[in-house]
């Protein structure tokens, strides 16, 4: 399989070395594009691809063609690939609020592939929402899974619309998940534990919790109530985070990131 990247920064990186690392291609079958010397040099150094500075040049002759760089060199980036990619080509793209409209309007092209990574995908523990286009064929599909599963979780859906929901949920989750950490290191602190003690057992606390409720498939709820004895400590603490409206809260942060994906998008 022989791939392009145009766009070689953090998320580029994270998939390029994720598809060598599950042996999809080998390095010679890849080529970087990307406006950066620095990056293209430290890409070609670490992982032994080719690398090119102009993008028409690097997607030439490949199977698939990667989108990875910021919304905002979109544009630029389509203009110069215009009208320059053979039928066969498959492009997915990686960018936050592109939509497939825009992006075949502005490529000319039928076969493509919109996914939705999150930073977790930078040490494999991704999770990737993705749709594709009616041109991309069985075979594609059966590809684009396999780049995305190497990262971590890839979910497909047929509905572009759920790419919005995904980018609010676990494409800003991560986010969510670092704050929950940082209150509560903070709150471990102010009764007295040693900052580092304290970001040692909310780490393995918040990794084991999200194990434990993988592992046993029991729903989230049914776990809360198996640690809240009547008028024990958990009750205790649950009760302030229910009066505080810590569900509301979290309802509303959703909501407004979904809000704000779908105006992104146009
Ligand atoms: N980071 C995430 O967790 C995450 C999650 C989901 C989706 N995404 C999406 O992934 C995309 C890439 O994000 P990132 O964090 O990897 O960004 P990044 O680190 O800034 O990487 C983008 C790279 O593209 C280069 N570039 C700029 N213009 C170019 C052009 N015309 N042709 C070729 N290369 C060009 C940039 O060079 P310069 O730095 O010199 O401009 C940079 O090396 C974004 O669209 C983002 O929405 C990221």
């Amino acid at each position: 399989m022989k791939i392009a990247f145009i766009g070689g920064g953090n998320m580029g990186e994270a998939m390029l070395a994720a598809i060598l690392e599950d042996g999809l291609a080998k390095p010679g079958s890849i080529q970087v594009g990307d406006v950066s010397p620095a990056r293209l040099e430290h890409l070609q150094q670490k992982y032994g691809v080719s690398v090119k500075k102009s993008n028409p040049e690097a997607i030439s002759g490949k199977d698939i063609v990667v989108l990875a760089v910021k919304p905002q060199n979109l544009p630029g980036v389509m203009a110069e690939l215009n009208g320059r990619l053979k039928s066969a080509q498959l492009v997915i793209s990686i960018i936050a609020g592109a939509r497939i409209d825009t992006l075949s309007g502005g490529l000319k092209h039928g076969a493509i592939v919109r996914a939705m990574p999150n930073t977790p995908a930078q040490i494999g523990q991704g999770m990737s929402v993705w749709t594709a286009t009616a041109g991309v064929t069985a075979e594609q599909k059966g590809l684009a899974g396999a780049i995305l599963g190497s990262m971590g979780r890839e979910l497909y859906v047929d509905d572009e619309g759920y790419l919005d929901m995904a980018t609010a949920v676990s494409g800003s989750g991560p986010a969510y998940f670092f704050l929950m950490v940082e209150s509560l290191v903070d709150a471990a602190v102010e009764i007295g534990l040693p900052r580092d003690m304290a970001k040692e057992m909310v780490l393995q606390t918040m990794l084991g919790s999200g194990r434990f409720i993988q592992a046993s498939g029991e729903e989230p709820a049914e776990l809360r109530r198996k640690v809240t004895s009547p008028g024990g400590t958990t009750a205790e603490a649950l009760l302030r985070l229910e009066k505080g409206e810590f569900p509301r809260l979290i309802g509303e942060a959703v909501k407004a990131a979904y809000d704000r994906a779908r105006k992104l998008g146009g």
